[in-house]
Order: structure tokens, then C-alpha cells, then sequence
């Protein structure tokens, strides 16, 4: 990956795969472990691959200093280009050879976090997608599948702990206080599934007997102080055991099970075969230290790296271009495992809206700006930038939907087909679609299969318009639904897509009305689902006495945008009675959406008042609705965010954009006064900690309503809110009533914040994870007279923070530049200037985290001066340096074509 600093990054191309030249089927690996240097025996057995012209042998690698090679055990001559070791006279014919290379490596110096480092003492490895390459000299593809044998040796006092993928079959001392493990893994892999982890770690273990009867050991691994918070990450693994058995009949295929957790990690989690390594983030929790939102991220990490061992190691992907084979479909299953776990429909409502929040503030963007891409890319200079929402949960949306198109069980019968035919292999997306719709010959989706894989192939959003006109004397509603989307770079036409529009209709009083088509012989009653596969279509629905108020694209049944005419008051009609939360909570999206772009596109100042009584009235009746759940409340009463509507907008002013979402967060916060005061006195008292939706929904309502006191307290000089605000701070007894509390006195910037802040860190001083939510919290903070950033160079010189650490990079910087427009988009430049000076200070030692923080500004183009040219220069600022790395090169290389 990215230490190629020399000359013009080389792109890579999906049509230019190749198989490759040899297969390595065995791989004996030695480590002697040390920070300053550890040696690495690597002894191979590889054959020439028959179907492929005799050539050279190119292995990959980074970093390493090379000491010997043998071929069959004896010397042989090879030479160094670039990053590979090339071996031209290898023994001919397609016997198996053994190769031994012997390399030397540097953990303590690795600062990008790919491949072998040091963590707080402790070793760790990040394999996928290039990392191997940084541990030895190899094939680094996800093609090429080995058995691995690894023996660990290092000092015993510092590392008592040795692990590595799959069995111990040996363990024990060695001299001089050193000690050694050796593990079989009894699974073939590809090399980025490879992990070994050595230090002073401490393990929670709970042994289970699944349901097919097999006996598994799970543990979880982590630092000696932290195995107090352990105990939600064991119960979301034994949740994912089960749930997978018996939603797709897929077992736990190892003996042992394990996850470790370290505090330096670039991203969330690792699906290394029987080790996967997790974020800290993603598994420590407990009541005081972490928030209901991090117990529900940890519950969906776990799933999601669990669920990768059938879809990721078992079948793995051919090529990286093929990542949303095993990202978007295992994102579909730790979705559908979080929403099996609620109890009721209306949680898993929640969950979805979620979800798809997610992928409109998220995927969305990414697919209308620079970096956008198809969910298999065609091209990359640097991978590690397409481990993106759109290979994530747009890659989510399309699997999705084909359990639309093919049903539930018939879904089922698809996976059961794809790893029947697939299992062992390293496969293609075409591959899984193909399976799927085998399984269902008869669905739709079998029917429009090659259509319907334009999902994988064409970038972009597509909008779909829908226009219903009502035939009093026919008694008929024809609804015609047509499908664009605009050029994304590099694809400036785009075909129809196969688009499944669940939809129902309703009756202006709200009540649901039968469904019928002109062709259908019957009435049906709810929800259907029409398939849109043509530019325009048009439905024509019978039997109808007035004109119905249509429900569209019911829980979200496709990642597209839906353009309806709607007036106010069929959105009030849908916000009151639809029986599809999705929609129910879409359609108060709707109506806030259409006020913001109102108040922003007027001419002159920001009105004080953007919200009319009918607004105000409806979330009345939401917030106070006797049937409605708290989570459900919560989430219709939260306005949508800046971003979202900035992404609505031809041009955006980020500071109008903030001062209108403002406005109507302060009048609908002074208008429901009494409601808010009722909502959290109703809502705040809980029993016990359990973080369960029930009791998170509650929490994060009488959370929201302290937050909506406190702003409207700011305005009326009012200091009781404030006050409550502060006891409820120092009283609460978990860490979601806790933060709440000191957030809603940040944002409301009472005077009482700063001795809450300070307070809070005194408690919390030794708890990392809660000192990013302290970071976070005053890097996301309102600006009111260009303060934040002021505060935002300041918290980078206290004394806990530190830049090398991805988590406290991301709670400060990110938390400031991505997360807070309103602060970050200045109009004296200054945000961008911190931005630019941030992503070159990053790149220097990790890349990766430097290109995710590159991509702050993708949407530079959208934006009204002065912001886009200050924008365009402080991107062209990095552009400029001479020695960036692949990633940030290709970000912003994109951003400014
Ligand atoms: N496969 C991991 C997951 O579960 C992501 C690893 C990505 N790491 C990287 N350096 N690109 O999503
Ligand atoms: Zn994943």
C-alpha cells in the first residue's frame, strides 16, 4: 500500500485480473518476536498454476529487510523490484517446491498500523487488504489460499500471551525466559485473514454447546484493567452463534473462537479466521463507561466480524474489486441479526430508520460527489479507500433487495445454494447474484437478473419520480414512477436499474386502503411490491372511491432518492396514520426538509421562525402519542442534519445551511416547552441499566427533551433547565444519562458546562474511550463567534491528546472537520486551513487515516463562495506536496478533476 512515495501511483483495473501464476498450498511460519526487530521465517510450498504461461515468481512486500531465500533448501539467486522479490529460475515443471525466505521487520516503527505494530506494548497485525505484505514476502491476493502453520517465540514476562489463527498444538518455554506457541489453523485462507496477537492480555471464556451439538470455546480478549467491560461483547458473540445456525443453518467451524481488542486500530474491526481483532470501541462496555448507542455498535461489530466467517473466510472474494461480496452482504446480515434480536416490530422499525439514515447522510454524498464509485469498483489506486458506505451499505441495500425480489425463505435458499456451490472458494459478485437467483428460478430477480446486477456495475443515486392522478369517474388511481440518475465521473449514461418500490395507499383520513390493479382479479390488503425496470411506468390501481394519499417505497425498499409531490397535507396524513413506521417517520422528514429549504432559499436574514403551528402541532401529537414508542418519538422529533440538507441543495452556504437548522431547533424547543418538560419527567427514571431498546428509546427521549430544554433556556436567560441539566450530570447512574445531561449544557453553552467538562474528565481521566466522547463532545460543540476552532488547536496540546492514536485523532479532528459544519466552514478559511495542515501531518505516519480525513472536503463543489474557492485552494495546498502517500494522493487527486 501507501509507502510507495516514488513516482505516479499505478492504478489497478477489475477487467485486468488475472489468475495467478502459482498457488502456495502450505505456509510454515516462524516469528521471533521483537519491537525492534523481529525475524520471520516463512517456508512456503507452491506449484505453478497448470492454466497460466510459465513465468517468473513476483511476491509482494513492504518494509522488509531480506537475509536469505532458499529454493528446496538451497540457495538461489533472486532480485529486489520495487515492492516484489522476483524469482526467474525456479525448478520447472508442476511439481511442488518449497521456498524460504527469511525477513526482518520493525514493528515499533509502524505507525500506519498495517501489518505487524505495536500496541500499548502489545503485538498486533492488520492483514487486510496489503498488509501481509508488510510481514513477509508473498502472494498478497485473496485468491491465493493456504494451510498456515505459526510458531510465536518471545520473551515470556512481556508476552505471556501468544495467538494465532485456529488450534494450539504446542506450547512452552525456550531459554533465556523466552517461550513459544505453535498454532494450526485447520482452514485453508487467503493471507489477509492471517493474525497473531502477543502480550499481557486477560481473557473473559464461556464455553457453549451449539445447537448441531458442537462444543466451541469463546473468548475475549483485553487489557488486565478492562475485563469489566467485557461481559456485553461475550453476549453479543454467543447471540451471533445462534442467530446464524438458525437463521441461515451456518456453524461455528472452530474449536475456539476468539477476539482482542486493541485501543490502536484504524478501523472498527477484523474478521481474522478464529481472531478477530476489534477496536476497542466495538467491545468494551459496560453501564458507567459506555452509552447505549456504543452498546448497540458493539452488538452489530460483533455480529458483523462473526458473520464474516462464512461470508468472507469461507468463501472469500477473488479480488478486492469483488469487496462488497463479502462487505455489503455481511452489513445485510449483522442489519437483519441486530432487528431479530428486538423483541417488537416497532424496534426493528427503529433499527431500520437507522440504517438508512446512515446511508442518506453517508452513501448518498459519496455517490454524488468525487470519490463516487460503483459498489464493485472498476479501478482503484488505492484500495484502502474503497472500504467505503458504498461497498459497505449501499452493498448492503442491494443484497437487500434481492431478498425483496426472492422473499425471506427463498433468500435463505439462495445462501444455501451460493455456499453448496462456492464453499473454499474466492469468488466474484455475479457469482453470489447468480446463486441467489438460481436457488428461485421463478422470482424476479431471476427473471431480471442482468439488469439487475447494473446495482453492482453503475455508480450513482438514482432518483425515482413518482405522479398519481385520480379518476373520479373510472374510480382508478394511476400512479407512473420514473427512474434517472446523473453521471457519476466516468459514467456519463446510466441504463435503468431493477427498482423494487414497496407501496400501500391510504384514505385522506388515514385509514389503509385495498390494493388492487387493473389486472388483478382481487383486492389485496396492505403492502405490495412493484418493480420498476423501465425509464417510465405507469400502475393503475382500481376500485377506488376518492383519492388515495400513496404510501412509496415503504421501509426503504430501495437506495434511491423518491421525488413526490406531496402536499402538506397528505405528508400530515402519512406522519399520523401510516402503518409503515419507515414512512410514518419519513413523511416528518418531509415536511421538516421542506421548511429548512424554504427558510434557506428565501432572500435576507434567517427567519426566527421557520416552523408553522401545523408543524409544531403534528410533533406535538407525535411526542405525545399514547401508542408510539420512545425511540420511535425520538427519531421523528429530531430534525434531519445539516449535511442531509445540504445534500438537497444546488449550492450550499454551510453557515445559512446551520443557522436555519438552528432556528428551528430553537422555536420547536420553546414552542413544546411544556411537552419537552413532560417528555423528560415521563421518561428519565428507568430502574436498573439495561440497554435494551426499550430503556435506550426512553433514555434517548428524556435525553433529547433536557437537550431541548436547555436550548430553550438559553433564550428565556431561564436557569432552572440548566440546573436539572447539571444534577442529572453528577447523579446519573449510567454513562447515555450522563452524557446527555453534559451535552445538552455544551450545546446550550451554559456557563455550567465548563465545571461539568471539567468534572467529567476528572472522573473519567483513565477511561480512553470516554475521554474520546470528552474530546468529541467540545470539537463538535456549537459555534457562535468562531470559537470552537480556537478550542479545537487547544485540545491538540492537552495532554491526553495524541495524534497517533486513530480513535483520539478521529474524536478531535474529524469530530471538528467532518462532523461539525457549522464550525468548520469559516468564511476567513480558517477550518480548511487546519484541515490541509492535519491531513499532511497524518499522512506522515498513516495514510489510511489521513485519506479518511482527506475526504472531509468531497463536496467542495456544492459549495457557495467564499467557502469553494478557499475549499479548492486548501485542497490544491495538499495536492501540491511532493510526497504524499497513494491514499490522499487519489482522494484528493479526485476531488480536484
Ligand atoms: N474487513 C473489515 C470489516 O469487517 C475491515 C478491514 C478493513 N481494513 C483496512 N485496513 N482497510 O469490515
Ligand atoms: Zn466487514
Amino acid at each position: 500500500m501507501s509507502s510507495l512515495r516514488e513516482g505516479p501511483a499505478t492504478v489497478v483495473r477489475r477487467e485486468d485480473y488475472a489468475a495467478p501464476a502459482y498457488w502456495i498450498d502450505t505456509v510454515d511460519l516462524c516469528f521471533d518476536l521483537d519491537p525492534a526487530k523481529t525475524r520471520v521465517l516463512n517456508k512456503m510450498r507452491l506449484r505453478r498454476n497448470p492454466v497460466v504461461p510459465a513465468q517468473a515468481l513476483r511476491l509482494d512486500g513492504e518494509e522488509l529487510n531480506v537475509a536469505r531465500v532458499l529454493v528446496n533448501g538451497a540457495g538461489c539467486s533472486f532480485k529486489i523490484d520495487g515492492n516484489q522479490l522476483v524469482l526467474e529460475s525456479l525448478p520447472e515443471g508442476h511439481e511442488p517446491f518449497d521456498l524460504e525466505i527469511f525477513t526482518i521487520c520493525v514493528p515499533e516503527k509502524n505507525t500506519q498500523l498495517m501489518g505487524l505494530y505495536v500496541s500499548q506494548g502489545t503485538f498486533f497485525t492488520q492483514c487486510e487488504a496489503e498488509g501481509f505484505r508488510r510481514i513477509t514476502y508473498f502472494l498478497d491476493r485473496p485468491d491465493v489460499m493456504a494451510s498456515y502453520t505459526v510458531t510465536l517465540r518471545a520473551d515470556k514476562s512481556k508476552y505471556p500471551v501468544l495467538l494465532s489463527n485456529g488450534n494450539l498444538v504446542d506450547e512452552g518455554p525456550l531459554p533465556d525466559g523466552r517461550h513459544f506457541a505453535k498454532w494450526v489453523d485447520p482452514h485453508k485462507k487467503p493471507c489477509y485473514l492471517f493474525a497473531l496477537v502477543a502480550g499481557q492480555l486477560v481473557a473473559r471464556e464461556q464455553h457453549i454447546i451449539s445447537r448441531s451439538g458442537g462444543k466451541h470455546q469463546l473468548q475475549v480478549y483485553v487489557r488486565p484493567g478492562d475485563m469489566d467491560k467485557t461481559e456485553h461483547a461475550m453476549n453479543s458473540l454467543i447471540a451471533s452463534v445462534a442467530w446464524d445456525e438458525a437463521r441461515f443453518g451456518l456453524p461455528l467451524d472452530l474449536e475456539r473462537f476468539m477476539i482482542v481488542a486493541t485501543s490502536d486500530f484504524n478501523m472498527g474491526a477484523m474478521e481474522n479466521k478464529g481472531l478477530n481483532i476489534f477496536n476497542t470501541k466495538y467491545v468494551l462496555a459496560n453501564a458507567a463507561t459506555a452509552t447505549d448507542t456504543d452498546f448497540a455498535n458493539i452488538e452489530s461489530v460483533v455480529g458483523h466480524e462473526y458473520f464474516h466467517n462464512w461470508t468472507g473466510n469461507r468463501v472469500t472474494c477473488r479480488d478486492w474489486f469483488q469487496l462488497s461480496l463479502k462487505e455489503g452482504l455481511t452489513v445485510f446480515r449483522d442489519q437483519e441479526f441486530s432487528m431479530d434480536l428486538c423483541a417488537e416490530p416497532s424496534a426493528r422499525a427503529v433499527k431500520r430508520i437507522e440504517d438508512v439514515r446512515v446511508l442518506r447522510t453517508a452513501q448518498f454524498p459519496e455517490d454524488a460527489g468525487p470519490m463516487a464509485h460503483p459498489v464493485r469498483p472498476d479501478s482503484y489506486a488505492e484500495i484502502n479507500n474503497f472500504y467505503t458506505v458504498t461497498v459497505y451499505e449501499k452493498g448492503a441495500e442491494v443484497v437487500r433487495m434481492m431478498q425483496t425480489l426472492v422473499g425471506r425463505d427463498g433468500f435463505a435458499a439462495g445462501m444455501k445454494l451460493y455456499f453448496e456451490r462456492h464453499d473454499g472458494q474466492a469468488v466474484t459478485c455475479d457469482d453470489f447474484a447468480q446463486a441467489i437467483a438460481d436457488a428461485n428460478p421463478d422470482s424476479d430477480l431471476a427473471r431480471l437478473l442482468p439488469q439487475f446486477k447494473r446495482w453492482y456495475s453503475q455508480a450513482g443515486t438514482p432518483h425515482v419520480q413518482a405522479e398519481g392522478v385520480y379518476d373520479a369517474d373510472a374510480r382508478s388511481y394511476t400512479l407512473t414512477l420514473s427512474q434517472s440518475c446523473l453521471p457519476t465521473p466516468g459514467q456519463a449514461l446510466k441504463e435503468p436499474f431493477v427498482i423494487p418500490v414497496s407501496l400501500g395507499l391510504l384514505s385522506a383520513d388515514g385509514q389503509q386502503l385495498p390494493l388492487q390493479l387493473a389486472h388483478w382479479t382481487h383486492a389485496e390488503e396492505g403492502s405490495r411490491t412493484l418493480v420498476l425496470t423501465q425509464a417510465s411506468e405507469s400502475f393503475t390501481f382500481v376500485n377506488l372511491d376518492s383519492a388515495p394519499v400513496p404510501s412509496l417505497l415503504r421501509g426503504f425498499s430501495a437506495p434511491v432518492v423518491l421525488e413526490c409531490h406531496y402536499t402538506d397535507a397528505q405528508l400530515l396524513t402519512l406522519l399520523a396514520s401510516d402503518p409503515d413506521p419507515f414512512n410514518r417517520w419519513e413523511a416528518g422528514q418531509r415536511l421538516a426538509l421542506r421548511r429548512a429549504l424554504l427558510a434557506i432559499l428565501n432572500e435576507g436574514p434567517v427567519t426566527t421562525e421557520p416552523l408553522d403551528g401545523a408543524f409544531i402541532g403534528a410533533m406535538r401529537e407525535v411526542l405525545r402519542h399514547p401508542q408510539l414508542d420512545a425511540a420511535f418519538k425520538e427519531l421523528v422529533l429530531t430534525l434531519p442534519s445539516e449535511t442531509y440538507i445540504a445534500e438537497q441543495l444546488a449550492e450550499v452556504d454551510p453557515q445559512r445551511v446551520h443557522a436555519v437548522r438552528e432556528a428551528m431547533r430553537e422555536q420547536l424547543a420553546s414552542a413544546l416547552q411544556d411537552d419537552w418538560v413532560w417528555a423528560f419527567e415521563t421518561h428519565k427514571d428507568n430502574g436498573a441499566y439495561k440497554p435494551d431498546p426499550i430503556g435506550t428509546g426512553r433514555r434517548a427521549l428524556a435525553g433529547l427533551a433536557l437537550g431541548m430544554l436547555c436550548v430553550a433556556a438559553r433564550h428565556t436567560g431561564d436557569a432552572v433547565w440548566p440546573g436539572k441539566a447539571y444534577q442529572h450530570f453528577k447523579n446519573a447512574s449510567n454513562m447515555t444519562d450522563r452524557f446527555n445531561a453534559l451535552s445538552a449544557l455544551v450545546v446550550s453553552e451554559h456557563a455550567l458546562a465548563r465545571e461539568a467538562l471539567t468534572r467529567f474528565h476528572a472522573l473519567f481521566r483513565d477511561e480512553a474511550l470516554v475521554l474520546d466522547k470528552w474530546f468529541a463532545l467540545q470539537a463538535g460543540a456549537p459555534d457562535r463567534n468562531g470559537n470552537v476552532l480556537p478550542a479545537v488547536r487547544k485540545l491538540m496540546t492537552h495532554p491526553d491528546f495524541n495524534i497517533k492514536n486513530p480513535n483520539r485523532a478521529r474524536s478531535v479532528i474529524f469530530s471538528y472537520c467532518s462532523a461539525n459544519p457549522g464550525a468548520f466552514h469559516r468564511t476567513d478559511a480558517a477550518g480548511y486551513l487546519f484541515w490541509s495542515e492535519r491531513v499532511m501531518e497524518l499522512d506522515a505516519f498513516n495514510p489510511q487515516v489521513a485519506a479518511r480525513l482527506a475526504r472531509a472536503l468531497d463536496r467542495w463543489k456544492k459549495l457557495a463562495e467564499p467557502y469553494r474557492g478557499a475549499a479548492r485552494e486548501a485542497i490544491a495546498r495538499v495536492a501540491a506536496k511532493p510526497d504524499l502517500s497513494n491514499d490522499v494522493r487519489e482522494v484528493v487527486t479526485r476531488a480536484l478533476a
